[in-house]
Parts: structure tokens; C-alpha cells; sequence
């Protein structure tokens, strides 16, 4: 599994992918020189922190995409769907603008143990705003189909949770979700500097700043470590290597805090926030 990271494919897929999905507040970029031809598989991840849509071609390399900060899903719960709504036509629009191509399908999913109605909620969302659901497929699942993670442990640490999925010749075997993500690491900031919750957000994103609040956010990186390792253990799985996968991981030292911690070796994949929404995206099985 080790070695599966440094291919080149996915190596090159998610570089692909930081170059072509932009981030709302930037400027839109101009179209491409020609609509897209054949089959276009579109991925949409609904999460806590934020919403992304990714355009593969044919070949699954990225086309297009957006992602945008919102707060109108809890941990697999769409918890303002008129909102949702609203955010994912504007994405699509833009994204379609863009291709000069119409969307019409996507593929996306939920965190593992969330409820079937509320799985169903996520696809209400996608009909709403214009898109056929095609699939729906939980996260670590649609995270290893870009990863390709034989045997191991994906762990998912996004805005509101950590998500822990261990796999064994390729499967999902066990999974668990528990409430720490990159939001208390941002509450930790707020606490100790005395600031708000979206001043110490932009900090902690913020590539210069990121040393200096380390040992405070150490503490939070050690509570993500622990939380692997109980369900490692209780997996009773022989857990040999750890990818660590969603937008906290981006965070320099993620990867070694939870390598020391679990003592498994750990590592974090170019542009983690991606893997997951090309995940989904690889799962559109559309035909047209
Ligand atoms: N460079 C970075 N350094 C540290 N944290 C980051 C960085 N980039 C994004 N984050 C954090 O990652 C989190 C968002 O990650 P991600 O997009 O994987 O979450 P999500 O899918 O919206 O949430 P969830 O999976 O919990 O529903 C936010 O807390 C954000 O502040
Ligand atoms: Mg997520």
C-alpha cells in the first residue's frame, strides 16, 4: 500500500485536481478551449466543512471542479437543504460554464453508520439541484478507489469527524466515526490566542502560521491518534500502514504525530481535502 501513493497516476490525479477545482472566493477561471467530448463522471461531496464538486473525463483525469466553505451538512446530516441546494445549482452552473458542457449525473456518499433516510437526504440534494444520482457509496470506499489500498487503514479526518475504515485485499472490513476534526483544532486556536472561531481558521490554513501553533494543535492530533489506534486494535486487523486522508491532514506533522502515537507508519497523500470527492466521482457510472 506504501507504494501505492507514490504512483505517478495518483500522484498526478490529485495534482490534476489542486489545479483545476477552484476555491470560490478566486477568480473564475476562463473556459476551456473546447467542451469536453465522451463520458464525464461528476463527483459531489457534501461535507461538514465544506461542499466540492469535481468534472472527470473519460480517462478519470480532472476536468473541472469548486469548492466552497459551507455549513449546511453535519457529519453526513444535511442540516439546511434549501441551502445545500442553492450552493451545489450555483457550483454546477459555474462548473458547466466553464466545460461549456451540462451536467446532468453525479456520484456522492456519506460517512459510514449514518442512517439510510439521511444517506437518502444527500440524494435529494443532488435531484434538487439538477443532478441524476447515480451512486452513493460510503467515504472510505469511495476514498480507496483512487487510493487502491490493499491492506491498511484510511482514516479521515475532515471538519467535524474523523472517520477510521480499515480494509483488508481491498475491502472495507470495519469502520468508525467519531466527532474530532479540523474545527477543534481551529477551537483550540480561538481558545488559547483569545480570537474568534474564523480569525483562528484562516490561521491555522495559513502555511506561515502553521509551525508556530503546532504545539497547540499537537494535543488534538494526539486525540486523532488515539482514536486510530482503539479501533485499529479493535478491528483486530493487522493494521501495517495508515493513510491519512481529508482536509485536517494537510496540516504539516499529521503524519508523523500519528505515526509516533500509533507506531504504525503513517503518511498523508498530496491535496488529502481531494481524495474523497474523486472518489465519488470515480463511482459516477453514468453512460453518457
Ligand atoms: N492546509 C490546511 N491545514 C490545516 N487544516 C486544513 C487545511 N486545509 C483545510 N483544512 C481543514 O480541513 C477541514 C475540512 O476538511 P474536509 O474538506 O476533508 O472536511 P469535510 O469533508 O467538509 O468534513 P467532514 O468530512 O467532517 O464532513 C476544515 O476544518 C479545514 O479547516
Ligand atoms: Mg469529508
Amino acid at each position: 500500500m506504501l507504494d501505492s501513493l507514490a504512483t505517478s497516476e495518483v500522484v498526478h490525479t490529485l495534482q490534476r485536481a489542486a489545479q483545476v477545482i477552484r476555491w470560490l472566493p478566486d477568480p473564475e477561471p476562463p473556459p476551456l478551449a473546447a467542451p469536453p467530448v465522451g463520458r464525464l463522471r461528476v463527483g459531489v461531496d457534501l461535507g461538514t466543512a465544506y461542499l466540492v464538486l469535481v468534472v472527470l473525463d473519460e480517462s478519470g483525469q480532472p476536468l473541472a471542479g469548486e469548492y466552497q466553505f459551507a455549513q449546511v451538512v453535519r457529519d453526513g446530516l444535511v442540516v439546511d437543504f434549501v441551502g445545500a441546494v442553492d450552493r451545489l445549482r450555483g457550483m454546477k452552473a459555474r462548473v458547466e460554464r466553464r466545460l461549456g458542457r451540462e451536467l446532468t449525473h453525479a456520484a456522492s456518499g456519506y460517512p459510514p453508520g449514518v442512517p439510510l433516510p439521511e444517506v437518502r437526504a444527500v440524494a435529494n440534494v443532488l435531484e434538487s439541484a439538477g443532478l441524476r444520482c447515480t451512486a452513493l457509496v460510503d467515504e472510505p470506499t469511495a476514498a480507496n478507489a483512487l487510493l487502491g489500498v490493499q491492506t491498511g487503514a484510511i482514516v479521515d479526518v475532515g471538519g467535524g469527524t474523523t472517520g477510521i475504515a480499515i480494509l483488508q485485499d481491498g475491502k472495507v472490513v470495519y469502520t468508525a466515526d467519531e466527532a474530532t476534526g479540523g474545527t477543534h483544532f481551529s477551537l483550540v486556536i480561538a481558545g488559547a490566542q483569545g480570537i474568534e472561531f474564523e480569525e483562528a481558521e484562516a490561521l491555522k490554513t495559513n502555511p506561515d502560521e502553521q509551525s508556530r501553533l503546532f504545539p497547540l494543535v499537537r494535543p488534538v492530533m494526539e486525540k486523532v491518534a488515539s482514536i486510530t489506534a482503539r479501533h485499529v486494535h479493535a478491528s483486530g486487523v493487522l493494521v501495517e500502514s495508515l493513510t491519512l486522508v481529508g482536509g485536517t491532514c494537510a496540516y504539516p506533522g499529521m503524519a508523523q504525530v500519528v505515526e509516533q502515537y500509533t507506531g504504525i507508519p503513517a503518511q498523508v497523500p498530496l491535496h488529502p481535502a481531494f481524495v474523497t470527492p474523486l472518489g465519488f466521482a470515480l463511482h459516477d457510472e453514468a453512460t453518457i
